[in-house]
């Protein structure tokens, strides 16, 4: 549980403009920014962004919410890890409280597993001072030691029990816990990494999390790495992403390789925005952590057949996961070569060259599709139609998708419409969304009194007390929230209405929550208007009422005399009431 204090000073100190304004273009026009909605297809801008209240809300698909759901909508990402990446790039850290009793004990524990990793890497860096062998095997292959020290990389003595020295309580289960030691049938111990080159892994926190050794010359494996622990998962982690962050973030640009030398020799030529997978083929993991942070991904393969392999593995996950503004990009680099022996050889200018210039997605796409069927006859035709429709299938870019059916068409010597027909892309192709929308209610063409009451509280939460639910109309969803508000304002007085909002978010009250905030867009209370205004729609509601108990009392007295005095007493009240009417 993240308390809503940090939520609130969360979302007090980002503003969901720049937020937003990293994934979407967005053009200032009056007091609201708008822009293409990112949730739906569309070529006129209905998407806005509220600068003064922080929301964005598309007049097109009815997406809403606030910096938090944004970036929840966007990343396709939970409630905790959206509030922690806002947190992040606020410079914040989101405090923890409420945990159970065992989940305060894994984290203990993996704080505990944290410092050994920590330990264990200073052990390698110190001993890679004192091995001229390593600094030699370092130097052969033409890495300073500035990029050495950036990288952290050490190196682990020939010694089956070299750990001992730092750890002397050697037998504690979180030496095994963590991957560094390994106990033989014989229940010896020992340590994984000897006589390796260390490069350690870190998580984007900057923990470290497992290790990469190499061999020096030759020998096998050629790399030995961290088994997976609690600490430490392939698939999610990317060698180098801590250091290349600030990089990413200024070319706007990531290159993804294949190894831990590539991001190394990369980042001392210049090229400092590298990371690498680790020993595994790309996972949608992976690039969605990198869409978050860059406009454009570039992987890199190496030119043979191995390279092109893998290259095309990661565009078949690639495809669910591109969206029309970042660009995906192939690069292949010339059969002899790595990234790390190109740029040795070529420099930083020509290998960011070759970057810009790297094929596209589509192109690759497109590339091999056609390879694989002669277009020159009927059958071919047919058969590229086929071969392309598992991969249209799979990309929900609105815009990408329709490039290329106009292109597999044209190749195809279809029309448009034919080819969609052939493929079956109709039923799903014309309202694939690029990330589901939130839900969202039709919009009533009357505004009900409680709608009002709504955007009054929503402007001046807590006006929330002063309700009296009688007055208002049980049947309403806007009633329901209203309750649910007061509710919230007296559990925290303090709540402001981007807290508000924020609760509402994901509950049931979301859906008119949004609404009223949406239609405060155009005309809403401020937050001085909003208390006489709230009054005045009470009043109405009272009178209102008033005048429904006298009707019942009217036609009850038809038939049981005596309610006179009753009747009168309700006629004064309602004067008294429509006399502080203004
Ligand atoms: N790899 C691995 N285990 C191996 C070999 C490779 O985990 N036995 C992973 C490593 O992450 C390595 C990457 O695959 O960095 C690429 O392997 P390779 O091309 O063989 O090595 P290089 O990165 O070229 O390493 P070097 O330049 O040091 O030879
Ligand atoms: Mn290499």
């Amino acid at each position: 549980m993240i308390p809503d204090s940090f939520k609130q000073d969360l979302l007090n100190r980002v503003d969901i403009v720049d937020v937003v304004s990293r994934y979407v273009q967005l053009k200032k026009g009056g007091a609201n920014y708008q822009g293409l909605c990112p949730f739906h297809t569309e070529k006129s801008p209905s998407f806005t962004v509220s600068p003064a209240k922080q929301f964005y809300h598309c007049f097109g698909c009815g997406a809403h919410g606030n910096a938090i759901g944004f970036v929840m909508a966007y990343g396709s990402m939970g409630y905790v890890d959206a509030i922690k990446d806002l947190a992040a790039s606020a410079g914040m850290t989101v405090p923890e409280i409420q945990r159970s009793p065992q989940e305060n004990q894994r984290r203990e524990r993996e704080t505990d597993l944290y410092a050994v990793m920590e330990k264990a890497m200073e052990f390698f860096r110190t001993h890679l001072k004192d091995s001229p062998k390593a600094i030699g095997y370092l130097k052969s292959r033409g890495l300073t030691g500035e990029v050495a020290a950036r990288f952290r990389i050490g190196y682990a003595p020939d010694d089956w029990q070299g750990l001992k020295t730092v750890f002397p309580d050697y037998d504690d289960k979180s030496l095994a816990e963590t991957g560094l030691v390994i106990d033989n049938e014989a229940g010896r111990r020992y340590d994984r990494f000897r006589d390796r080159v260390m490069f350690p892994i870190f998580s984007q926190r900057g923990s470290v999390i497992g290790f990469g050794g190499r061999v020096m010359g030759e020998g096998e494996p050629k790399y030995l790495n961290s088994p997976e622990t609690a600490l430490f998962e392939k698939g999610r982690e990317l060698y180098g992403l801590m250091q290349a962050r600030d990089a990413i973030r200024t070319a706007g640009r990531v290159l993804v390789v294949e190894g831990y030398m590539d991001v190394v020799a990369l980042a001392q030529y210049g090229v400092g925005y590298a990371v690498a997978t680790l020993g595994t083929a790309t996972t949608p993991t992976h690039i969605t952590k990198l869409l978050r942070l860059a406009d454009e991904i570039v992987f890199c393969f190496d030119g043979d057949s191995a390279g092109r392999k893998a290259a095309w593995r990661a565009l078949e996950v690639s495809l669910p996961l591109a969206v029309d503004h970042k660009p995906m990009r192939f690069l292949f680099l010339p059969a002899e070569d790595d990234p790390d022996s190109y740029v040795r050889k070529h420099g930083q200018e020509a290998f960011e060259r070759l970057a810009r210039e790297a094929q596209t997605l589509s192109g690759f796409l497109m590339g091999e599709l056609r390879g694989q069927a002669d277009l020159g006859t009927a059958e071919g035709r047919s058969k590229f139609l086929t071969e392309a429709k598992p991969h249209l299938e799979k990309i929900t870019a609105a815009g990408l998708k329709l490039q290329l059916v106009k292109e597999v068409a044209s190749l195809a010597q279809v029309s448009q419409d034919e080819a969609e027909r052939l493929m079956g892309l109709r039923a799903t192709g014309e309202r694939s969304y690029a990330r589901a929308a939130p839900s969202r209610a039709p919009a009533p063409l009357i505004t009900s009194q409680e709608q009002k009451l709504l955007r009054c509280v929503l402007a001046k939460p807590s006006l929330a007390t002063g309700l009296d639910p009688d007055l208002l109309d049980e049947r309403l969803g806007e009633t329901a929230a209203l309750k649910a508000i007061a509710g919230w304002v007296e559990e925290d007085p303090a709540s402001g209405e981007a807290i508000i909002v924020e609760r509402a978010q994901g509950s049931e009250h979301e859906a008119v929550v949004f609404r009223a905030q949406a239609a405060m867009l155009d005309h809403g209370p401020g937050e001085e208007s909003a208390e006489p205004e709230f009054r005045q729609i009470l009043l109405s509601l009272s009178i209102k009422r008033k005048n429904e108990e006298i009707e019942t009392l009217k036609r009850e007295a038809a038939s049981r005399p005596g309610l006179g005095a009753e009747l009168l007493r309700r006629t004064n009240e309602l004067a008294v009431l429509k006399s502080q009417r203004m």
